[in-house]
């Protein structure tokens, strides 16, 4: 395997490279000195210890994302992220996600009376769609206040040509540049409409949309521009969306590869919930529930490859590392690490226990980063895949329609290459 294999198969390559290497590979691609850390310590030392060394400016990712997520809080740094992150992080505090759990279940509830419409006969469903469309319907709702219903599968169907587009971009085809235009257009339609219902309305509702309508520029005293706003919004709806969605749809599919785990999940959840919805206040009682989640995410981790460029020379367990080096982490790589998993291509969500957990260095399991740049969904994103699986897996079992090929394919997100079309079943 060589370099040139890194665009045709990327998880293949990273395994080999780690595996084959060790825990720092470096190589050349295009222009760039790349070097591929995969060990805890070493991340740490990226993400946290040394962070500030360690820049999204310059990046081949960030250079990808620029032109779609403008200046958003994924894609800006220095002091302008830091003023974003500021105002925007009470929006994902646990009490303000804790209000929104019936919001989670009553949309899950939702889905599944539509299903009830094909369940126990053979028409499968497409389930990395419906799991799309349901939690962009649930960002949409928790953090802007806005029903999605409606345009929930426009938005999909658009967000998926421009993970596309991202992902086999080739500045020479018209075709592809002409699709992606389409798809933004639409998109950014849809993100005006959020804003322009606000400002008809005229009222703060105190949630995330008013309080950045609201906000002032600390220098400038300045509101956010309509252009702004629009980058943000785009940026929290994209980012919310789709990692969750995969997350959950990983998760069914794991259900099904093994009936052990997904028959110790609905005794769980049959004890606890006694057939009820679940609330928040049940998730400390459902440890199981959550224990597959997290297995899930390691195995079928949604974001599998975050970049870095060295700002200054430094070292990395006794390597040199010099400026303008491209320092990749790759959570998927990490999460299969043989050094730090035992059998790691086995699904086994015993690894959660808390005991096994307490004895794992940091950054040994990473699906959310870390740092000053972790992501800054991760309660909502853990309540809601909790809430979301909780509900339907009492409810529902999910079978992969027979002889149906099943292979990640690194994208934008992790994403199961040919869908996954499962039949529903009543329990
Ligand atoms: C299972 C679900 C999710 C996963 C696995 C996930 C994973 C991640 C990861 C790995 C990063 C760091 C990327 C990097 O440093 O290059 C990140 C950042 C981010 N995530 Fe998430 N995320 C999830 C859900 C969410 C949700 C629900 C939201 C918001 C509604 C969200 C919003 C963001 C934003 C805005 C950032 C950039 C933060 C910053 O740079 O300050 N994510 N996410």
């Amino acid at each position: 395997m060589s370099v040139s294999d890194l665009k045709k198969d990327s998880l293949k390559f990273l395994l080999h490279y780690t595996q084959t290497y060790g825990d720092i590979v470096h190589y050349r691609a295009e222009s760039w000195l790349v070097i591929l850390v995969n060990h805890p310590n070493y991340i740490k030392h990226v993400l946290q210890e040394k962070h500030h060394n360690y820049t999204k400016e310059g990046t081949p990712d960030l250079m990808m994302l620029k032109p779609m997520l403008g200046e958003g809080l994924m894609t800006s740094e220095g002091d302008s992220w830091f003023q974003q992150r500021r105002l925007i992080q009470p929006a994902f505090h646990r009490e303000r996600i804790e209000a929104f759990s019936t919001t989670i279940t009553d949309a899950t509830q939702s889905m599944l009376q539509q299903w009830k419409l094909i369940a126990d006969r053979d028409k499968p469903l497409e389930i990395a769609e419906e799991m799309t469309r349901l939690t962009l319907q649930v960002v949409a709702q928790v953090l802007f206040g806005v029903d999605l219903n409606c345009e929930a599968d426009n938005f999909g169907q658009s967000v998926g040509v421009i993970n596309e587009c991202m992902a086999h971009f080739d500045p020479n085809n018209q075709d592809q540049l002409r699709e992606f235009r389409e798809a933004m257009t639409t998109l950014n339609r849809l993100v005006y409409k959020i804003i322009q219902e606000r400002r008809c309305q005229n009222e703060d509702k105190r949630d995330l949309l008013s309080m950045m309508m609201l906000a002032t520029d600390e220098k400038t005293q300045e509101k956010m521009s309509d252009r702004h706003l629009q980058e943000q919004i785009f940026t929290l709806l994209m980012a919310g969306h789709e990692t969750t969605a995969k997350a959950l749809t990983w998760t069914l599919y794991l259900l099904d590869q093994h009936p052990v785990v997904a028959k110790q999940l609905q005794d769980e959840l049959a004890t606890v919930l006694k057939g009820r919805i679940p609330t928040y206040q049940d998730l400390p009682n459902l440890t199981y529930t959550w224990m597959v989640i997290q297995e899930s995410m390691r195995l079928y981790t949604p974001v599998w490859m975050m970049s870095r460029l060295c700002r200054a020379d430094d070292e990395i367990g006794g390597y040199h590392i010099p400026a303008n080096a491209l320092v990749l982490i790759s959570p998927y790589a990490m999460h299969r690490h043989p050094g730090f998993w035992q059998e790691p291509e086995q699904f086994n969500p015993e690894r959660f226990r808390p005991e096994a957990v307490a004895e794992r260095l940091p950054y040994t399991y990473l699906p959310f980063s870390g740092g000053q740049r972790q992501c800054i969904g991760l309660t909502l994103a853990r309540v809601e895949t909790h809430l979301v699986l909780a509900t339907l897996a009492q409810q529902y079992q999910l079978r992969l329609i027979p002889d149906h090929a099943v292979e990640p394919e690194a994208l934008v997100t992790l994403r199961p290459h040919f869908g996954l079309p499962m039949t529903v079943h009543s329990l």
